[in-house]
């Protein structure tokens, strides 16, 4: 089969940027679309360092459906997309619902759009745990199988939602007018894969690539990251009061390598296996703490980080955990790396990068 180009959106962002790196090493020729909103270009030069190949680069908004447009006529090999691009912090989104719905819901519309005007068949699309909503409402599906129903709690895990329902009718149509068409082989060539991440962690184990948001970092890896570079105080601790084993709440975090690869095969599974719709979650199937984590960051700098409890934060649930099983069997794909090597990859790039790709990284990184 073929390798094919594959359209990037939101490849310059963190895990967009990691699932770049994976499909150049694997052979894929890869054009990346971005805004640059909450990233920057920099990132595609690590890329390039690191592997040794290059992306080409597209600045568009993806309201801009004519723009996708000029892109899949600028390269008609563009068999499939990887659609990263969106905006994903949750509290802003209760803020500024709106925004939200123009990105991620009206964004992915005009690349469907511009997608079946120009014949491009696959996409995998990130989605996301939170889909879920409180999957604790049903405690035989924690660890959470794809078939648990979803419920998200905010508007953006609606508008996640919104798109896993658009992707799966627009496919279906396509694949249903094919065959009344009486081309069935033409039905099988379009195909959606519903990525459902758990909590992504970690950096390149060169030090020379990882997470580097625009404004203020949520995540609970990226603040303590802050702590021990001393931008921030402390880390707040939301709720010490929940049924877990020491009181906080659980995650199921994944390295950043593996989710990036877990993209890889999503897509070597769509060209190679023509499944139509499916969803996958992309997890490790372990639950960790907030104070697992708070220890096993710590660890990983080599001091205690400082913290302290504060509530609950609105809309936090117990337990958020994958089961990867589907994953894991379909698609061939585990999660292989530990939480102890994305706190030491995290490590390493937050204390050689302070200001992310605002700075060179030092030459001792670069010679490696
Ligand atoms: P990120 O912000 O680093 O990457 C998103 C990219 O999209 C950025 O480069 C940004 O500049 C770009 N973008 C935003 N608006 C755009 C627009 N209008 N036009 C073009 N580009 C635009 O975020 P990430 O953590 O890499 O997340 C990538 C995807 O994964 C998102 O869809 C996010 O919702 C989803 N996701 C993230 C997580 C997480 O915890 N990081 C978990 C589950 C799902
Ligand atoms: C993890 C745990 C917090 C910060 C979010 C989105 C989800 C997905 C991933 C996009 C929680 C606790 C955190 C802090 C803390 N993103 N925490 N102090 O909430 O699991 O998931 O990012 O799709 O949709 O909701 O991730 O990193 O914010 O929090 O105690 O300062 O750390 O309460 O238990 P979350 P997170």
């Amino acid at each position: 089969m073929s390798t094919g180009s594959v359209l990037v959106t939101g490849g310059t962002g963190y895990i967009g940027s990691f699932t770049t790196l994976a499909l150049l090493e694997a052979g894929y020729k890869v054009v990346v679309a971005d805004n640059l909103y909450n990233s920057s270009a920099e990132a595609l030069r690590r890329i390039e360092l690191i592997c040794g190949k290059k992306a080409e680069f597209a600045q568009l908004d993806v309201t801009d459906e004519a723009a996708f447009d000029r892109v899949f006529e600028a390269h008609p090999d563009i068999d499939s997309v990887i659609h990263f691009a969106a905006l994903k912090a949750v509290g802003e989104s209760g803020e500024r619902p709106l925004d939200y719905y123009q990105v991620n819901v009206y964004g992915t519309i005009c690349l469907l759009r511009s997608m079946v005007r120009h014949n491009v068949t696959n996409i995998v699309f990130s989605s996301s745990a939170t889909v879920y909503g409180d999957a604790t409402r049903f405690p035989d599906m924690i660890p959470i199988p794809e078939h648990c129903p979803l419920g998200p709690t905010n508007p953006y895990g609606n508008t996640k939602f919104a798109v896993e329902t658009a992707i799966t009718d627009v496919i279906n149509a396509q694949r249903n007018n094919a065959i009344k068409a009486g081309n069935a082989a033409e039905a099988e060539k379009w195909n959606g894969a519903l990525l459902r991440y758990f909590n992504p962690a970690g950096a390149h184990p060169s030090g020379i690539m990882g997470e580097d948001p625009q404004g203020v970092p949520y995540n609970l890896l990226p603040l303590l990251a802050q702590v021990a570079t001393g931008k921030r105080e402390k880390l707040l601790v939301f709720g010490d009061d929940y049924a877990s084993h020491d009181g906080t709440a659980i995650r199921d975090y994944i390295h950043i390598l593996d989710l990036a690869d877990g993209h890889l095969k999503a897509l070597n599974y769509l060209r190679a296996k023509n499944p139509g719709v499916r969803a996958w979650n992309l997890g490790t199937g372990k639950g960790s703490t907030v104070y697992e984590m708070i220890r096993a960051f710590s660890a990983a700098v080599g001091r205690d980080l400082p913290y302290t409890v504060a509530p609950r934060r609105a809309g936090d649930v117990l337990n958020l955990t994958a089961n990867p099983t589907r994953a894991n069997e379909e698609l061939g794909w585990k999660a292989e790396r530990t939480l102890e090597q994305a706190c030491e990859d995290l490590w390493l790039w937050t204390e050689n990068n302070p200001e992310g790709y605002r700075q060179q990284p030092p030459a001792t990184l670069l010679e490696k």
